[in-house]
């Protein structure tokens, strides 16, 4: 065993038994001495990625009820981008208090991941929500230090860093390192009671699984010319929508429910077809509550087998995948759902390619093939080139369906 899994076993131990000398001492009536609380009973967090949903996926883990958690590192390439989520989570009536990043735990630049994840002890947990294009080079760095991880979707757009994630998450769980991926609706409540009585026949075979989401443009799928500042590789990530490379583009983020052009119906909902059924997945958005199962195919009152009931306390995902991360931590159970994102992410990028392509594309040829579309990507400093570069119009190179079949671009 080396260093940091030797650390890292005693450290989990630590944790663990910690909770159980707590609950053992609060039954018996016994108090416990203030220094159990103290510093390795807590559970540090370093956020990479400090835009909105790394601001929300901290504020969500600084919420969980199960022990001491505090934020105490930061990285971004931009500075107003941390500073700004600073403020926010410092600012939060709830949690501001578990917010202990000094300035000199802030960090600016491509390697700022790297600093900041400097700053946790193994069993502490790095959160990844920068674009998807760093997840592999991020999810490393947390691996070789013994780190818990909390990374939002997607992971992957292309092959060969999918093939990669899957090995890292196959290292990660060999090391009984946890890790947590954004698909919140896998922790909704509703949906997994509504997910176990499909499984157990409630609206007979499954035919039909619809899945909605139309709207107009939104994020920064939609770009003009490169307006010559920031460099333009910043510029790419700040608008990574726009760039295959760094996101997967709009199919990963939007796409991947419907569509995104204005002046046309929006719908934003999902639905399961059963032989003797139907389910109302979502009522709106993502996984929207609450969820209902109907005899027959019209969702009318009459039909109504069944309706969600969640707890109040149970009603966010985004808390309740959290809530699931730091049990799984605390309480030493295995959690490892990367090989799931990884897979939910290389269906959009098959989806993608097929349409980008015009050519049908299994799930085994998008996993095999061997276009990376960012090559290089953890070699990248404040003065490298962008991994795609404007022609002399200004203009990308953009998909032709079609004519060009073995490539996006
Ligand atoms: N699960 C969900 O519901 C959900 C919702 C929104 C976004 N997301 C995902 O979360 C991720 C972030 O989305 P967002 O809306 O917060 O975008 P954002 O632009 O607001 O935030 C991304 C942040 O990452 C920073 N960043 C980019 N590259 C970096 C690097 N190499 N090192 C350090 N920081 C870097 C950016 O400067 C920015 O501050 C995306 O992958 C997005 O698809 C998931």
């Amino acid at each position: 065993m080396n260093q940091t899994q030797d650390s890292l076993t005693s450290r989990r131990e630590f944790i663990k038994n910690t909770g159980k000398i707590a609950a053992a001492s609060a039954l018996a009536g016994v108090a416990i001495p203030h220094v159990h609380a103290a510093e390795n009973n807590t559970i540090q967090v370093a956020l990479v990625g400090c835009g909105n949903r790394g601001a929300g996926a901290a504020g969500d883990a600084l919420s969980v009820k199960n022990g001491p958690i505090k934020l105490v590192a930061m990285a971004d390439v931009f500075e107003h981008r941390l500073k700004g989520s600073y403020e926010a989570l410092k600012r939060s009536k709830d949690f501001g208090k578990q917010v202990e990043v000094p300035e000199d735990r802030k960090f600016i630049g491509f390697d700022a991941y790297k600093k900041a994840m400097d700053c946790l002890k193994p069993g502490d947990v790095a959160i990844f929500a920068t674009p998807l294009a760093f997840r592999w080079v991020h999810f490393t760095y947390a691996i070789k230090k013994g780190l818990n991880v909390f990374m939002e979707k997607p992971l992957t757009a292309d092959g060969p860093t999918s093939r990669r994630m899957l090995k890292l998450a196959e290292e990660a769980a060999a090391k009984n390192l946890k890790a947590g991926v954004g698909l919140m609706s896998r922790h909704s409540r509703a949906l997994q009671e509504l997910y176990q009585r499909i499984q157990d026949g409630e609206i007979g075979d499954l035919i039909l699984l619809r899945g909605y989401r139309m709207h107009g443009p939104v994020g920064s799928a939609f770009s003009e010319k490169w307006p010559g500042k920031p460099t333009e590789l910043l510029w790419q990530i700040q608008r990574f929508h726009s760039f295959l490379w760094a996101s997967g583009g709009c199919f990963s983020d939007f796409y991947v429910h419907g569509r995104c052009i204005n002046g046309c119906n929006d719908i934003y909902s999902s639905y399961a077809q059963g032989s003797k059924g139907m389910a109302i997945v979502s009522h709106h958005s993502d996984c929207g509550l609450p969820s209902s199962t109907y005899k027959g195919q019209n969702p009318e009152r009459s039909n109504l087998l069944w309706v969600s009931k969640v707890n109040p306390d149970q009603q966010n995902p985004y808390q309740n995948e959290w809530n699931d991360l730091i049990d799984a931590i605390r309480n030493d159970k295995p959690y490892n759902e990367v090989k799931r994102g990884v897979e939910a992410s290389l269906v959009t990028s098959l989806g993608r390619m097929a349409a980008h392509t015009g050519q049908e594309i299994t799930f085994e040829e998008m996993l095999n093939s061997d276009h990376e579309y960012a090559p290089g990507v953890d070699k990248l400093s404040m003065g490298s080139s962008a991994p795609l570069r404007a022609d002399s119009n200004g203009k990308y190179p953009v998909p032709e369906p079609g004519i060009k079949k073995k490539r996006e671009f």
